[in-house]
């Protein structure tokens, strides 16, 4: 029998999710999780911040708390203060009025309001997206009004590093006012960056070719364990005066997953347009979900405006950055001292919570069905699902399976 909703098709599945459901149904003793793009501590386990639970036992003794809806454009302590943490405290654009902030649902949420605000308001219809990115820009762009998307050149697969050129010259070929999707760092899926000098010419074409830049910050501090350094793109475009906008995702470095805290981060030239550009958000977010949920900004405006709280969550961005770092040099280790054919000196290079290893899909598929090692068809995979129990055994089956493959194309007599 026929139904109204006879012959929907049925959509792909999500990767990263399908993967992760398959991952917790293996039985398997051994199995390691290479895929989702979450923090977890030595002992393979979720880690909630102490200052988050500190703070979060604080706003539960706090009477003064409710639940009364937030303004449409959310907690303006938390967007004050993410805004501030983006552009810095000592910020020229902040003291002069130029930038403000609204929060919105998580990272995803900001990049899906920035979109509708630039499709719909601005009337930009063309964005740009690097090759490879994080695989959700292009339906968020294009749901949010965007009618052309369009890729830019970023990794070069033989150097395993970014084709500058390449990126430059897809840029110059972009038309006036395309957007331009921009980690601000720890690019993702690559892990690799642009160095301050590949910045400033980035930021030269932008310019020049009058493109609008968006960046989408989504690991400050979770990186290198340093706002500042993290955030160096997106300020060396504030001070070159140059328009744009910045989501922020707080889910990485405040390990706020599923509390959905995000701020977007506008700078303009002129003061004039503010009150206008908020009215329009409003009227945005009001027709998308309304208002944002309180919970989430709440601890990140606590942490954020209080110095010892702030020092506190400082200090456990260091913690989860390094213990990053050193199972990158770990596998790294490993890897060398099995003789695994190939160079693996990007796994040490590259920055944040991904690798991308180079491990191609057949390689990808070997591990899942031998070793029931979990990783995206593109070989990247989140070094947070390392560690010291896992490491030697994920580095002997890379090794053992790019032995394996090697063997098997010398084999082959085509
Ligand atoms: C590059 C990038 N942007 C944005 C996001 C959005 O994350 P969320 O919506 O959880 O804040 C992610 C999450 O993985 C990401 O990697």
């Amino acid at each position: 029998m026929n139904t109204r909703f006879t012959g929907i098709k049925l959509g792909p599945p999500i990767e990263v999710f399908a993967l992760q459901k398959t991952f917790v149904d293996d039985p398997h003793d051994n199995k390691v999780n290479l895929t989702i793009g979450a923090y977890r501590t030595n002992e393979g386990k979720p880690w909630v911040l102490p200052v988050v639970r500190k703070v979060e036992k604080l706003l539960a003794a706090d009477d003064l708390q409710n639940h009364e809806y937030l303004p449409v454009l959310g907690l303006d302590a938390f967007s004050e203060a993410a805004t501030s943490m983006l552009l810095g405290p000592n910020s020229p654009v902040i003291a002069q009025g130029r930038a403000f902030g609204i929060q919105s649902l998580s990272g995803t949420g900001a990049l899906r309001v920035a979109a509708e605000f630039l499709s719909r308001i601005l009337h930009y219809d063309t964005f740009y997206y690097s090759i490879p990115s994080w695989e959700n820009h292009r339906l968020v762009f294009t749901n949010g009004g965007f009618k052309q998307a369009r890729e830019y050149t970023y990794w070069d697969e033989k150097t395993r590093s970014i084709n500058l050129e390449g990126m430059l010259n897809d840029l110059r070929d972009a038309p006036e006012n395309a957007v331009i999707i921009l980690h601000s760092c720890a690019h993702n899926p690559t892990g690799c960056d642009p160095t301050p000098e590949q910045w400033t010419k980035i930021a030269d074409v932008i310019q020049e070719k009058r493109l609008f830049p968006l960046f989408d910050s989504a690991y400050q501090g979770f990186a290198s364990g340093d706002l500042d350094k993290d955030a160096y793109a997106v300020r060396l475009f504030a001070e070159r005066g140059i328009e744009f906008i910045s989501t922020q995702s707080f889910a990485k470095n405040f390990g706020l997953y599923n509390e959905r805290v995000g701020n977007i981060v506008f700078v303009l030239t002129d003061t004039k347009e503010l009150v206008e550009a908020k009215s329009q958000l409003t009227l945005i977010v009001r027709g998308m979900y309304s208002n944002p949920p309180n919970h989430g900004a709440r601890i990140v405006a606590t942490v954020l405006r209080n110095p010892e709280l702030f020092e506190e969550w400082k200090d456990h961005i260091r913690t989860m950055s390094s213990r990053i770092k050193q199972m990158r040099v770990g596998l790294h280790h490993r890897l060398l001292k099995l003789g695994t054919p190939g160079t693996w000196e990007h796994i040490i290079q590259q920055i944040g919570m991904f690798s991308y290893t180079g491990l191609n899909e057949k390689q990808v598929q070997h591990l899942r069905d031998n070793y029931h090692i979990y990783m995206l068809r593109s070989g990247r995979i989140n070094m947070c699902g390392l560690n010291e129990s896992n490491l030697d055994y994920v580095a002997n089956a890379f090794n053992e399976t790019i032995k394996l493959f090697q063997e098997e194309q010398n084999d082959c007599t085509c």
